[in-house]
């Protein structure tokens, strides 16, 4: 949500700050600015995606060795030139960019117009420049304890970058709930929102904690201040994040590039964590605190999106195999109603990103209140991952497409794993069937490159399907998550309105729109309840539904009469989630290329939700 990059060093920061914001995209892309200051401040920016920077012709020629950009998710007013980020004081000296929401901008708006500032833009950012401004005036002090003082008048989250013309070789940068992380080069500083726009310069990185503020000046060693003006001991980290792998590899898009690697990322999800040969699965991040977690009465698990959706199907794997009562929550309505949670309670937030607000809010709520927080979470350092008890990565690589892929199955592996451990632990499961289970896990890389080998007759049933106005998905039980999450792909990258459903749910309702133009995605895959299935394709066939169902390899029945077919390999119920939803991200993503939408930066949407 809004992505930040700044430099100061000795290189032209122009094409620095362009590349950093190209990276970053995927936060935001309604508009993108850049500030470059030298003997002056010089700020272009413009309704659009990065890209329109380049059309600025001075800025190819610009000499100055500082600067910062940004490029925006809208919230506090619409997406335009005079909204994009960076916004300037009034005496235009100072030029700040911002991710995140400053919650009490409407009062620290009335107190700055009523002191006589004039603000151009309709944007909470503008409201926070100006009010560094005025404290500077005021206190007669520098900018990193203006920005200090302004921290601890606004309420909100927020991650900025801040430089002033009258003192060109120092750069600011804070953060509170949104990230920030600083790069250490030679003689040169980097500050962004991740890491992705630094790597090719310096592995060498700090991760700024909330209510932090960085002083970065050319030549000088870093300073960091708490909100209380001390200083801060922090340690700079080497980053392993290449540069190859963010980037597209000879793929038409990167969600396209992520879909096709996910026989890999799975395995990498796995490794070190089960051995079938020798029996075992260990999940690391469990074993410090496995008395708690083995003896919980109850795992909650948070998150959004498609998290949330692998959260639904943990439902099952925990409550089926380790006989542990699960709630799966949406963060933002947990955060707000006074859940219950006790200290016998784990809280398991499941996050890409590790930066979704509203995750990180129900997660601090849930510390709160004594339960243990477990994070299972994608990127490397993020808040999520900070602030939790414990957790496990699921080493995914960076996703850089909005619509989540391979992060999705990822974290369905590491829940899986858990599930599977606990299972053990606890005694729930015989060890035969332990056994079994793991030996057939195992294998589900190698079955998820046979889906993929599918992929062009996916894409010969997209072009059947590609002009519908609406899609009905069906599952059930395992598979239930997976038609919502099947639905959500589609309605996200190709904006075609589609529905997901518990398949016996269909008689309740959706039923009512099944005609000879809407596609009908049945996932049957399901040994358990084959035959309730069965009829639910019959039930849709019968009122002249265009069925496409997904079935295990060697299925005849449904076969016969669905439309199209899909089959992926056998394998046990509760890894089918891991086969049944590779198909429909492929599906999704053929449909919305051939409606000539942009699959990897859909209208509206953004990786990282970093606003409530
Ligand atoms: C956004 C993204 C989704 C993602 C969701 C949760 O909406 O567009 O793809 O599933 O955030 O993100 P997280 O990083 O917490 O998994």
């Amino acid at each position: 949500m809004c992505g930040i990059v700044a430099y100061i060093g000795e290189r032209a920061a122009f094409p620095i700050l362009l590349e950093g914001l190209k990276r970053l995209e995927y936060r935001g892309y309604d508009s993108a600015g850049i500030s470059l200051i030298d003997d002056n401040l010089n700020t272009f920016k413009k309704k659009g995606k990065v890209i329109e920077l380049e059309k600025f012709e001075e800025v190819h020629f610009s000499k100055a060795t500082a600067g910062i950009g940004h490029t925006r998710w809208a919230t506090h007013g619409k997406p335009d030139d005079i909204n994009a980020h960076p916004h300037h004081s009034g005496d235009g000296r100072l030029t700040l960019v911002h991710n995140g929401i400053i919650e009490n901008y409407t009062a620290l708006k009335e107190y700055l117009v009523s002191l006589g500032h004039i603000l151009k833009s309709e944007t909470d950012t503008e409201v926070l420049v100006h009010l560094i401004e005025e404290i500077q005036k005021r206190k007669f002090c520098d900018l990193g304890t203006a920005v200090r003082l302004a921290m601890n008048k606004i309420v909100g989250a927020y991650a900025i970058a801040v430089m002033d013309k009258n003192h060109p070789d120092v750069l600011i940068g804070a953060r509170k709930s949104s990230p920030l992380v600083i790069g250490i080069g030679e003689n040169e500083y980097f500050l962004a929102s991740d890491a992705s726009p630094i790597i090719n310069h310096t592995k060498k990185i700090i991760y700024l904690e909330d209510n932090e503020i960085v002083v970065l000046r050319k030549e000088k060693a870093v300073q960091i201040f708490s909100l209380e003006n001390e200083l801060v001991d922090f340690t700079i980290e080497e980053v392993d994040l290449k540069l190859e792998e963010i980037e597209k590899g000879g793929f038409d898009h990167f969600m396209l590039k992520e879909i096709f690697q996910q026989h890999q990322s799975i395995f990498e999800a796995m490794r070190g964590r089960l051995n079938s040969s020798e029996g075992w699965v260990r999940v690391g991040g469990m074993e410090d605190h496995m008395d708690r977690i083995a003896a919980a009465e109850r795992f909650i698990l948070v998150a959004c999106g498609t998290s949330w959706h692998a959260g639904l199907i943990a439902e099952y794997l925990f409550e089926e195999l380790a006989r542990i009562p699960v709630e799966v929550e949406y963060a933002s309505e947990f955060r707000y109603r006074n859940p219950i949670i006790t200290d016998k309670d784990v809280v398991i937030a499941l996050s890409q990103s590790g930066e979704t607000a509203d995750t990180l809010s129900a997660l601090q709520l849930a510390k709160e209140k004594g339960a243990l927080i477990y994070g299972i979470v994608n990127v490397v350092g993020s808040s999520i991952a900070r602030i939790t008890d414990c957790g496990s990565y699921i080493h995914a690589g960076p996703e850089i497409g909005v619509a989540s892929t391979k992060a999705f199955t990822s974290q369905l592996v590491v829940l899986t794993l858990m599930a599977l451990d606990l299972a053990n632990k606890r005694g729930k499961i015989t060890n035969a069937y332990f056994q079994h289970l793991i030996n057939e896990f195992e294998l589900i890389p190698q079955k998820v490159e046979k889906v993929l080998l599918q992929a062009s007759h996916i894409k010969s049933i997209a072009s059947e399907i590609k002009s519908a106005s609406n899609a009905l998905y069906l599952g059930r039980g395992y598979n239930f998550p997976i038609a919502l999450e099947g639905a959500l792909k589609l309605k996200e990258i190709s904006y075609i309105h589609a529905e997901g459903y518990p398949a016996a749910e269909m008689k309740h309702g959706p039923i009512a729109l099944i005609d000879m133009y809407m596609p009908v995605i049945v996932i049957a895959t399901n040994k358990n309840a084959y035959e309730k299935i069965f009829s639910n394709v019959q039930e849709v066939k019968a009122r002249k539904g265009i069925v496409i169902a997904l079935v295990s390899e060697g299925d005849v029945e449904i076969k016969k009469i669905a439309d199209f077919t899909i089959e992926i390999p056998q394998t046990e119920d509760p890894f089918t989630p891991l086969l049944s939803v590779i198909p429909l991200q492929l599906l999704a993503y053929y449909i919305a290329v051939m409606r000539g939408c942009n699959v990897d930066q859909p209208r509206n949407l953004a990786k990282s939700v970093t606003v409530e």
